[in-house]
């Protein structure tokens, strides 16, 4: 992989990156065609990383599809796909990983103690692997992003970051890998996650500032759901993830909930009332 970024580079051409789990939808989709803009050359990889899931997470048993997975991106045009073996990736003594101080105490990294360690230590093996120009990942995974943003700048690594908008399905629902775990039946529980957020950024448009307010009012709908159990509704900043009381500028709303044993996640920016 390293020889071949090499070869990319030497011939002066950009590469752009987008790192994948697999099990491919339209929200990869569409990174993959971001990147292809904003690039010379684009490089995909696909790893599910083991060390980015806890203890009685969906590791063993996250949804993988390789066959698939490549008539899906030649849709796209890639220059590369980069599927390493986790023994590649994590050899026999290997002990050196990246954690971040603060960002991942919050919403995802509350429940997933282990999850952001795994992604940041990832994410730079395969930034420096790829060596890529640019890198586009998913605004779903919002966390992730800004655990991302925050690693490139703290590291001083030569890497734009750049997110790309949640792809949803006509209903709504935000596109993820772990979608296809549900059956027909979750689809209204798993809907009220992405309707909860839009009832509150209605609130906030039509002047409502109290987040406790609109956060209880999101755990209402979702709770009213059987199958649904809430991780976390939190609003927060959407720099640094800490809670806010009163939202006066632009704020993250973010949400985790195990709809029966999948957990999804999603997340809506709340603009305020212009006064
Ligand atoms: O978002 C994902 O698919 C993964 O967390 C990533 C960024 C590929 C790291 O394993």
């Amino acid at each position: 992989m390293q020889a071949f970024s090499d070869g990319l580079r030497k011939a002066g051409r950009t590469i752009g990156f987008v790192p994948t789990m697999g099990f491919l939808h339209e929200g990869h989709l569409s990174l993959m065609r971001l990147a292809r803009q904003k690039a010379d050359a684009l490089v995909v990889s696909i790893f599910v990383n083991p060390a980015q899931f806890g203890p009685g997470e969906d590791f063993a048993t996250y949804p993988r599809d390789l066959e698939r997975d490549m008539a899906l991106i030649a849709t796209v045009g890639a220059d590369a796909l980069f599927t390493p073996e986790a023994a590649e990736i994590y050899p026999r003594g290997f002990e050196t990983y990246v954690s971040l101080e603060t960002l991942p105490h919050h919403l995802c990294g509350l429940s997933r103690p282990v999850f952001f360690r795994g992604v940041a230590t990832v994410v730079t093996k395969l930034f420096h692997l790829v060596k890529p120009h640019l890198a586009v990942f998913g605004e779903k995974d919002y966390q992730q992003l800004q655990v991302i943003r925050r690693l490139v700048r703290d590291l001083n690594m030569d890497i734009t970051i750049i997110g790309g908008p949640i792809v949803r399905e006509p209903d709504g629902l935000a596109m993820s890998s772990r979608n296809s775990y549900l059956v027909p039946e979750q689809r209204p529980a798993a809907l009220s996650l992405y309707k909860s957020l839009v009832q509150a950024a209605a609130s906030v448009r039509a002047g409502r500032t109290r987040a406790a307010d609109l956060v209880a009012e999101a755990r209402a709908a979702i709770s009213a759901h059987d199958q649904n159990r809430i991780d976390y509704v939190s609003i927060c900043d959407p720099l640094t993830l800490d809670p806010i009381e009163s939202i006066q500028d632009p704020a993250l709303m973010a949400l985790a909930v195990k709809v029966g044993t999948t957990r999804l996640i999603d997340n809506i920016i709340l603009e305020p009332a212009v006064l």
